[in-house]
């Protein structure tokens, strides 16, 4: 099976994506009726955010309960529809499991703050008398949050939170806690999705005089719940959400006895900062420090997604740099990262764009795409904490952008309405019969990239050029190798690019606009780059299956 190695995924809200009953809020049906055009886009997996009932303070990372679906969205009979209907098309689907913390309106927790001091329900979360335990570990939401620790006056006493204070964590060295929090990843696989992403599972467990992060109890706990869902389930994944060095974050595939995939946060930033310096060494480093990974491994690699972009793996005068070229705004910065989409991150630069997606199709990862970033959507920093890039996806220039139909009155949260990103110019109905639009290049980066299994399977060398602007590697897997050539810079670039061995002699065929250049002769290759342009050489050896 291993689908997770081949995998390209597509994140998106429920309640951002369609809305079906004109109530300016997204919904299972709405999503369902979308299902042809993410298969048409090509991916073969969809994550959604969460769906489950919660108050909304962190935009459904706070759950008030497990097992419901936030009534908004639909019903359960909604959810499975749309489930069949996606696997009906071939679609994966990834679900969160956020069982870090839960809102403070989750029964537990209400619960809790009641109980008697020491009893099993009070011992569901994590509680001190003073704020002095646990010192060691950092304040992530540093821009809205003080301390851990907030005071409770209904249980008299402190509970700990490793993210928003009306999230507690939950305290996983209680046995009940840890059967709880199965039962709730057996309730959604029975439920039959494929995957779940496990959000913030760095923080479960708390000791003092540590970070309280990425303790060895942790990754106890992950290899019993793999067990768990290998035993029960077969081929599921497990697809970890740790922000960390690549060190730090390769521990989460264990010994491939822990989870199958995590997001690579090594990489994202140093992609940015190669874009950002015109320079491909960035990537080399991030790419070398990660690999290989256990057999039946794979990264979830990603541009952009729902949160602020996290810079918090570079060194302070890189994040500087990062920081100064997409977010001169300080309102565009949050938490020490920056709270924009792609486009606006890359200056709106169709060609930055493009080679920045064909560097998540080509390098070594499964890739994510973040919704309506294929088509270039922009974001609104006017809005609250990262909600400006959490609008209604783009669908047309009709009333709500298609998002809803004119029934509505007020949308969840606005559109994107200016001049430059605003839904009446950047949509999907204006993109999806062009050629030349962004969103066709993306599907044409897809195919590739699906038709070529190097891509998603192969091995990873890097390639000479005698530039640092332009990176290139080739992937190989059998008998195909494939020559991914990227100019980072905004400068025309020549190059000797020094093929592998195995491909001087075949013909070069550019797989995302099928054109055939000469055969390599000789290596080094004479190679001409427009400003960002990337080059997809597919070399197979004539006659030998890929
Ligand atoms: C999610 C965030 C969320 C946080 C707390 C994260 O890792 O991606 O969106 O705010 O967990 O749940």
């Amino acid at each position: 099976m291993s689908w997770h190695l081949d995998a390209v995924i597509y994140q998106l809200h429920v309640r951002t994506f369609c809305d079906s009953n004109g109530d300016g809020i997204g919904d299972f049906p709405g999503l369902t009726s979308r299902l042809p055009y993410l298969q048409d886009l090509g991916v073969t997996c969809l994550w959604l955010l969460p769906f489950y009932e919660s108050p909304l303070r962190d935009d459904g990372y706070d759950i008030a309960h497990y097992e419901r679906i936030h009534p908004p969205y639909g019903t359960h009979d909604d959810f499975r529809r749309f489930l069949d209907e996606a696997h009906a098309r071939g679609l994966r689907v990834i679900t969160e499991l956020v069982i870090n913390h839960t809102s403070d309106q989750h029964p537990w927790f209400l619960a809790a703050r009641r109980a008697a001091p020491g009893s099993r329900k009070r011992d569901f979360y994590v509680w001190s008398d003073h704020t002095s335990r646990y010192a060691g570990a950092r304040v992530i939401f540093s821009d809205t949050e003080s301390s851990n620790w907030a005071w409770d006056p209904v249980a008299r006493a402190f509970y700990w939170h490793r993210f928003f204070s009306h999230q507690p964590d939950l305290n996983f060295d209680n046995p009940g806690v840890r059967r709880a929090v199965v039962k709730v990843m057996r309730y959604w696989l029975d439920q039959g999705v494929d995957a779940l992403r496990l959000d913030a599972v760095a923080h479960l467990f708390e000791r003092e005089g540590t970070s309280c992060e990425n303790l060895p109890e942790t990754h106890a706990f992950l290899k019993a719940i793999r067990s768990d869902m290998d035993r029960r389930y077969g081929s599921r994944v497990l697809l970890a959400e740790v922000n960390g060095d690549a060190e730090t974050v390769r521990t989460y595939f264990g010994d491939g006895d822990e989870c199958q995939m995590a997001f690579h946060f090594p990489l994202l930033p140093r992609l940015f900062l190669a874009l950002v310096r015109g320079d491909a060494r960035p990537i080399i480093q991030a790419v070398t420090a990660t690999h290989p990974l256990p057999d039946g491994c794979q990264w979830a690699t990603f541009l952009r997604n729902h949160d602020e972009l996290a810079l918090s793996t570079l060194e302070e005068h890189e994040r500087a740099t990062v920081l100064d070229a997409c977010a001169p705004d300080t309102a565009m910065r949050l938490h020490g990262g920056i709270r924009r989409r792609l486009a606006p991150l890359l200056g709106n630069d169709r060609a930055r764009i493009e080679v920045a997606f064909s560097l998540l199709l080509s390098l070594p990862g499964s890739p994510v795409l973040y919704y309506g970033d294929e088509i270039g959507m922009g974001d609104d920093v006017r809005l609250p904490d990262r909600d400006g890039v959490r609008t209604p996806m783009q669908w047309s220039d009709d009333t709500h952008a298609g998002f809803t139909d004119a029934r509505a009155r007020r949308l969840i949260t606005p559109l994107i309405d200016d001049a430059t990103y605003g839904y009446r110019r950047i949509n999907v109905a204006a993109q999806i019969n062009d050629p030349d639009s962004l969103l066709s290049r993306i599907r044409r980066l897809i195919a590739g990239r699906r038709a070529h299994p190097a891509l998603a399977r192969g091995s990873i060398e890097f390639l000479q050029t005698g530039s640092d602007a332009v990176l290139a590697f080739a992937r190989t897997h059998g008998s195909e190798t494939v020559v991914v050539v990227a100019n980072l810079s905004s400068a025309v670039r020549s190059i000797g690019l020094v093929l592998p061995a195995q491909t001087v002699g075949l013909p070069l065929v550019e797989i995302v606009d099928d054109v055939v250049f000469p055969p390599a002769a000789a290596t080094p290759y004479p190679l001409s780059l427009a400003p960002y342009a990337s080059l997809w050489f597919a070399c197979a050896a004539a006659g030998a299956p890929a």
